[in-house]
């Protein structure tokens, strides 16, 4: 008989009872039902989540390829001279996790955020967590700090939404302040990729100022260069979204072969308006401490069954 199958069912095995009992000793730690989520957001679906990192890799090497003037700009702030190197600057902190859009950072205890225990408290936001919807992934920003995806929340998601859209960046440091710790990682891999876009909607496409005031600093963090915290993407979206609005005659526009406008507002801060939308299943959840784990745990549990069961039925085939 051949033993090989049947290492890999008990090494699956003895990994889903190792990751349970850490979770249960997490849960146990953080004074469960006491403490609130590190923050709550939309945790892009992982077959989504795969492909939307790819495609927007794949767009930025396109873009990168096709205007000199771009990879002029972005050879010169990153230090890099080939476009794969280009990419590999702009990292995420756990490449494994799922993407996702903050509503609402509530801060670790005693220190929340202002409003984080009568937002935990709401009843929309209690219904609201494990329910599926769409986010729309309007564009992208990139800056010498961070590669961002820019999201059009819709009603029912603005309703959750609780984010200063006007806070920029810091003109000095403290960047880190806000830095998210990870106690658990949601993992992206995923068998089957997924992907959903369709033309933008009438209001988007062509404008250069496709968002703006509530809701606007709703966004994706795809990579942060060296350094830079995920927190950083929404304050560069806003900084952007202020310049937008500014309709300085510096602003270059550059049209791309395969649809849709690259602009630069200057200091190497550059936005993709194109054609398409990208449209992500994501689930609403609370992250990180207490409580809000409990989706997570729910998704893991799942993830390892059906990974026993079938190295169980390659198992059965095979002996
Ligand atoms: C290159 O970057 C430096 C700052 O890092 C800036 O001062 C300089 O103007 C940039 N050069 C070009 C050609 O953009
Ligand atoms: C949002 O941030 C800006 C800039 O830091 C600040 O002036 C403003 O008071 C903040 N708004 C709210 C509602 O906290
Ligand atoms: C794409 O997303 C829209 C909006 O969520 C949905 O109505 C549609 O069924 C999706 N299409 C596919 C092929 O998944
Ligand atoms: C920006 O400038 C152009 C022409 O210079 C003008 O047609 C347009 O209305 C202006 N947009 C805003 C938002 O001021």
């Amino acid at each position: 008989m051949n033993l090989f199958p049947l290492s890999l069912l008990l090494i699956s095995l003895a990994g889903c009872i190792v990751m349970s009992i850490s979770m249960v000793e997490a849960t146990k730690n953080s004074k469960a039902d006491s403490q609130l989520p590190l923050y709550y957001g939309w945790f892009v679906k992982p077959e989504y989540s795969s492909s939307f990192l790819s495609k927007s890799h794949k767009l930025l090497a396109d873009t990168l390829q096709e205007i000199p003037n771009f990879l002029k700009d972005v050879q010169n702030f990153t230090q890099k001279v080939y476009i794969s190197d280009i990419l590999l600057h702009y990292t995420r902190e756990n490449p494994e996790e799922v993407l996702h859009c903050t509503a609402m950072y509530n801060g670790v205890y005693p220190n929340y955020s202002p409003g984080a225990e009568e937002y935990s408290e709401k009843q929309l936001v209690k219904d609201s967590v494990n329910q599926v919807s769409t986010l729309h992934s309007i564009g992208w920003i990139l800056t010498p700090r961070t590669f961002g995806a820019r999201i059009k929340l819709t009603n029912d998601q603005l309703l959750l939404w609780n984010q200063n859209d006007t806070e920029g960046n810091p003109l000095q440091s403290a960047v880190n302040a806000k830095k998210p710790i990870s106690p658990v990682t949601y993992y992206q891999r995923s068998i089957t990729f997924k992907e959903n876009s369709t033309d933008q909607d009438p209001d988007v496409m062509g404008n250069f100022q496709p968002t703006s005031g509530y809701g606007s600093k709703a966004h994706l963090t795809l990579g942060c260069s060296p350094g830079v915290a995920a927190v950083t993407t929404g304050y560069d979206l806003v900084d952007l979204i202020r310049l937008e609005g500014t309709n300085s005659s510096e602003v270059k526009t550059y049209d791309l072969s395969n649809g849709g406008w690259l602009r630069n507002y200057g200091e190497g801060q550059w936005v993709f308006y194109p054609t398409k939308q990208f449209l992500l299943e994501s689930t609403f959840l609370g992250y990180g401490s207490g409580s809000g784990t409990r989706g997570l745990e729910a998704s893991f549990a799942l993830l390892c069954l059906l990974c026993s069961s079938a190295i169980i039925s390659m198992f059965k085939e095979l002996s």
